[in-house]
C-alpha cells in the first residue's frame, strides 16, 4: 500500500548541526538535530536562550548553510533560500521607506513582479485581523515594537507559504493580543493548512499550538526530547491522518 502523501516527511534534518567558530575548543552552536516534520504538520520548538533555537531555523530556511548533516525539503536538500517559506524573525525587519500595506505585499511583488487588487484586499483583511487596519498608509517608525512585530506576521502570512517559519513571533505583545493572535493563526492554518515551525519560550502557547513540541538542550543544542501534545483540550482536528492510529 502506498502511504499517504500526507504522512511522509516534508521536512527532513539529518544531523544537522551548526558551528559558527571554526575553533574546535568552541562547541557548535547546534549538533546532531534529527527530525522529521510532516507535512501541515504545526512543530514548536522550545529551548533555553542561546542554544540555537534561531541558528535551526535559518538553517531550514536556507538562510544559512548547516555545517553537519543537511536539510531536505520534500526530498530536496535544501541549498539557499527558499520562495515558499514564510519566515516571521525574531526581529521584525520592515523596510522603513514603504507603508505598512506596501511592506506587507513586499514579498509578493518581490516573487511575482506584481500584485493586484485581490492580493491587496486580502492584506488589508489580514492587517485587520491583526487589529492594524487603521495603521496600514503609516510608516514602520509610528508603529510600536509588538504592532510592527504583527505587521511581520501578516507579511508571511499573506504569501501564504507552503512552509512558515515564526522565530518567537509573539514576544513583544501584549498577554490578551497574544493570546488572541494565536487564535487567529490557528484559524488560518486551519483554513489553509501550512508546515509550521514556531519557535517560543512560552511553553503554555507551544502545547496550545503545536501538534509536536521539540525541546531543545542548552549550547549545542540538540534534542533533549520530542513530546506528542495530545491532551482532551487540544481539540483542534488535526490536517493530516495520524499514522500510529492506522490499522
Ligand atoms: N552570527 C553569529 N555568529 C556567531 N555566533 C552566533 C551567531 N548567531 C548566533 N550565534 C551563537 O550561536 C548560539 C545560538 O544562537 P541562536 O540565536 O540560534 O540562539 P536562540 O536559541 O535563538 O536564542 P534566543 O532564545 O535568545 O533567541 C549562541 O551562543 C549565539 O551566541
Ligand atoms: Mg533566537
Amino acid at each position: 500500500m502506498t502511504e499517504p502523501a500526507t504522512n511522509r516527511p516534508f521536512v527532513r534534518l539529518s544531523g544537522v548541526g551548526h558551528r559558527y567558530d571554526p575553533n574546535p575548543a568552541i562547541p557548535p552552536a547546534v549538533t546532531g538535530i534529527e527530525l522529521d516534520i510532516r507535512r501541515h504538520e504545526f512543530v514548536a520548538v522550545v529551548g533555553p536562550s542561546g542554544c540555537g533555537k534561531s541558528t535551526l531555523l535559518r538553517m531550514i530556511a536556507g538562510l544559512l548553510t548547516p555545517t553537519e548533516g543537511q536539510v531536505s525539503v520534500f526530498g530536496k536538500q535544501v541549498s539557499g533560500p527558499r520562495d515558499d517559506v514564510g519566515i516571521v524573525f525574531q526581529k521584525p525587519t520592515l523596510l522603513p521607506w514603504l507603508t505598512v500595506r506596501k511592506n506587507v505585499l513586499f514579498p509578493l511583488k518581490h516573487k511575482f513582479g506584481r500584485y493586484g487588487r485581490d492580493d491587496e484586499k486580502r492584506a488589508d483583511a489580514l492587517l485587520a485581523m491583526a487589529g492594524l487596519e487603521s495603521f496600514a498608509n503609516k510608516m514602520p517608525n509610528e508603529l510600536s515594537g509588538g504592532m510592527q512585530q504583527r505587521v511581520g506576521i501578516v507579511r508571511a502570512l499573506l504569501l501564504n507559504p507552503d512552509i512558515l517559519l515564526m522565530d518567537e513571533p509573539f514576544s513583544a505583545l501584549d498577554a490578551m493580543t497574544r493570546e488572541q493572535i494565536g487564535f487567529d493563526l490557528l484559524k488560518i492554518w486551519q483554513e489553509n493548512p501550512k508546515t509550521v515551525l514556531f519557535i517560543t519560550h512560552s511553553i503554555a502557547e507551544a502545547v496550545l499550538l503545536a501538534d509536536r513540541v521539540l525541546v531543545m538542550s542548552k549550547r549545542p543544542g540538540t534534542v533533549l526530547e520530542m513530546v506528542d501534545v495530545d491532551l482532551p483540550s487540544h481539540a483542534r482536528p488535526k490536517p493530516y491522518p495520524n499514522p500510529d492510529s492506522a490499522s
